[in-house]
């Protein structure tokens, strides 16, 4: 897996079986973007590629050459101040206030392996060999300021990542406008660009639109990733599918505020950038001091958005979620949110927790509303200690009984946030993220404490620690309820008021590490008011995440096929909960409950001990399933078959590495009447395997005719095994494929 610098041609080529990306040290000594794409041979000179126009008005690089104009080059560094007119990745102010830079190549340096990102959640590698690091310094003379530009190519897979750092060498005091992570100028602007949208409830729906001249992008300026917009770029082309064609995936590991552009030049150039939102940042960088951007993920792929996804997968499954937990099945637990809310006494949560050891679970999970006097959202935040009066022998007491009963026991917290009626509030006002001398406003009746001081970070890992290691917990369910706003740290020169989103991120990320080294068997699941903070970032600490407070089964289709567009399976809490559902208030047969939420990490969020007899019966018979299939299912290969966003029907399957086993999920919304002969076509199958399919006629079939032709689906009509299917709306079926 070389990285290549051809010395005459000054060009670098980095390159593995399947992608290539190459650039040049351009006249000006700044690296300018070539080609990226399928592999290409190596070979000296690909500068052809770097056109040059000459365009009135543009400013250019030296004096007689009208065809050198920043503006026209494709870049890999695009930095305000000198001719380039676009949006701009690095922004620098100097002490006299200007913004112009000339960052020259000095020096480059290839090493085996991936450094890791200090302070940052980061990909890594595990073993020698499976990636290469190419480290491109570029120096500005006058400044005496670096710029290291970190690229690394893994060796089995068509991924990419970049990142930059600013070292400040020199003797003037310098600010950081903006230093996005990634810019890629592509040298054609025909995409389609896809976006995972949504709002509370209705996460990461995808919605894809043509690329246009101009500004098009997602971001957040709410201090966490948010419902809104996840950060994730996708670029296809028009006939790009899920099976075939072209389509570039951009993530951005990191879970605070964020920007993803792209910008379409008039001369269809697109300007992709990912980064920390310019916006409300500003870091300035003393003497000696530097900056490290997150980490910008890029992926290629020619075969479709599944083969995006399943790099994707791939790579955050293994190689940047990490502890204990990575490689492992999930437990099936129950958590008693939606079962008690925060209404419950020790008694009520052991009968729960009773009925579900008895039916298979494995893990009981204890939610919000267990410390301090929290019986509503308006109170003890921050006070980290069990409510006698529900709880009389604390969380010790609970985590015993609950572990005699065979199960695991998890706990909610959520450590960034502070109730003004706690002891915390009463005894650190200034720990709030507010301007002192003004209102803060309240959200879901909290506040976000001021995770930039270090003191409070001391506290949080004390408070956490003192009840991990008090009592046999073996899960953490790490929540966040509120967006920020009055961004402020008080005590904090003005100065430092430009860093306190990113500072925040830099906090939140030390403490999980902490948290994470000193209890590395707990598994920790993320949250934000479902998925408000679902990103790369926290998926480095929390190997799973809460998807959605929305547990409809139907609403979960376009969640959790949206969210698989960059996350794998093993990263998506899904549960299965009560009916009429909390959020839709539709109910749904409990076999579709359980066909769609056995695509991620399993479990219950309902009060089992309510259940019907034949209810327990099918839910005993769902955790039995779950656990001969959950290896397969969290760690194969995953495909989107039908899209809930495109009609009626969603289908997906799972296949194992070795294609001998596969899971399909298939899902009809509303019941259609007297229609045709459907058929759904599998994918990812071995043709020349021969698979037994129990539930479409006890059959064998090939793995190309399932893949050719597909599982006729006749759900109108009675007769041979079409006549087992259930009727009606919101029906699923499963089908298990093995080879004899
Ligand atoms: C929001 C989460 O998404 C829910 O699952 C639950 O934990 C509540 N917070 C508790 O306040």
């Amino acid at each position: 897996m070389p990285i290549v610098y051809h010395d005459r041609s000054r060009q670098f080529h980095l390159y593995n079986e399947q992608i290539s990306y190459i650039f040049v040290l351009m006249p000006n000594h700044q690296p300018g973007h070539l080609y990226y794409g399928p592999k290409l041979r190596d070979r000296e000179d690909f500068t052809h590629l770097l056109e040059l126009g000459f365009r009135d008005m543009s400013p250019c690089v030296f004096e007689g050459n009208a065809r050198f104009s920043l503006e026209q080059v494709k870049q890999e560094l695009s930095v305000y101040g000198s001719g380039d007119l676009r949006h701009c990745a690095l922004d620098l102010v100097q002490e006299d206030g200007s913004h112009t830079t000339a960052f020259e190549y000095a020096r480059h340096v290839v090493i085996s392996g991936k450094p890791s990102l200090q302070g940052l959640p980061s990909t890594y590698v595990d073993e020698q060999g499976e990636a290469d690091t190419l480290l491109l310094y570029l120096r500005d003379a006058v400044l005496d300021c670096e710029i290291e530009l970190q690229y690394t190519i893994f060796r089995d897979q068509p991924a990419l990542t970049r990142s930059m750092k600013i070292i400040n060498q020199g003797q003037q005091h310098v600010k950081l406008d903006c230093a996005l992570s990634l810019s890629l100028d592509l040298p054609d602007a025909n995409y389609e660009m896809i976006e995972l949208t949504g709002a509370w409830g209705r996460e990461r729906h995808i919605e894809t639109q043509p690329l246009h001249r101009g500004v098009q992008g997602i971001y957040s300026l709410r201090g966490h990733s948010s419902h809104f917009y996840n950060p994730f770029i996708g670029l296809k082309r028009r006939e790009t599918t899920e099976f075939a064609g072209e389509v570039i995936g951009i993530s951005l590991v990191y879970s605070g505020n964020f920007l993803g552009q792209v910008e379409v030049d008039a001369y269809d150039v697109a300007r992709v950038m990912i980064g920390i939102h310019p916006q409300y940042f500003q870091w300035n960088l003393a003497p000696g001091d530097s900056f490290q951007t997150p980490e910008a993920v890029m992926i290629y792929a020619q075969e479709g958005l599944n083969q995006m996804s399943q790099v994707f997968h791939e790579l955050y499954r293994t190689r940047l979620a990490k502890g204990y937990w990575r490689d492992r099945a999930r437990p099936i637990l129950i958590n008693n949110w939606e079962a008690t809310y925060m209404n419950f006494d020790e008694e009520k949560i052991v009968e729960i927790a009773r009925s579900a050891a008895d039916l298979g679970v494995e893990l009981f999970v204890l939610d919000d509303g267990w410390f301090g006097k929290r019986n509503t959202d308006t109170t003890s935040l921050g006070d980290w200690y069990p409510n006698p009066d529900k709880l009389p022998d604390g969380i010790t007491g609970l985590a015993r009984k609950i572990t005699e009963l065979g199960l695991q026991f998890g706990l909610w917290f959520e450590p960034e946030m502070i109730s003004k009626d706690s002891e915390l509030y009463r005894s650190h006002s200034d720990w709030l993220l507010a301007v002192p001398y003004r209102a803060a406003s309240p959200g879901r009746n909290q506040y976000v404490l001021d995770l930039t001081k270090a003191e409070v970070i001391n506290y949080l890992d004390a408070a956490l620690s003192r009840i991990l290691s008090g009592a046999a917990i073996s899960y953490v369910k790490w929540d966040m309820n509120r967006s920020m706003s009055e961004v402020f740290s008080t005590g904090q020169n003005s100065e430092f008021q430009g860093r306190v989103y990113h500072q925040y991120m830099l906090g939140l990320y030390d403490l999980l590490d902490r948290l994470t080294s000193k209890f590395p068997k707990v598994l920790l699941e993320s949250c934000a008011s479902g998925g408000g903070r679902f990103d790369p970032g926290m998926l480095h600490y929390c190997p799973q995440g809460w998807i959605s407070d929305d547990t409809d089964a139907v609403e979960r289709l376009k969640i959790q096929y949206g969210t698989s567009l960059v996350y794998p399976l093993s990263s998506m809490g899904s549960h299965v909960s009560a009916v009429p559902n909390h959020q839709t208030h539709r109910c749904t047969p409990l076999t579709t409950r359980g066909n769609v939420a056995y695509f991620g990490t399993f479990g219950y969020e309902l009060d089992l001990s309510l259940l019907t007899k034949e209810e327990k019966a099918e839910v005993r018979g769902q955790i039995t399933f779950m656990k001969e299939h959950r290896e397969l299912i969290q760690h194969g290969v995953f495909y989107r078959l039908a899209s809930p966003f495109a009609g009626n029907i969603t289908a997906w399957m799972v296949v194992s590495p070795d294609r001998r086993r596969a899971i399909v999920g298939y899902y009809r919304t509303l019941a259609p009447v007297n229609v045709g002969y459907p058929r759904l076509k599998l994918a990812g199958l071995a043709a020349d395997l021969k698979y037994c399919i129990k539930e479409a006629g006890e059959r064998n079939y090939y793995g190309d005719e399932l893949m050719q032709i597909g599982i006729l689906l006749n759900d109108s009509t009675s007769g041979d095994y079409t006549s087992k299917v259930q009727r009606g709306d919101y029906l699923s079926r499963l089908f298990i494929l093995e080879v004899e």
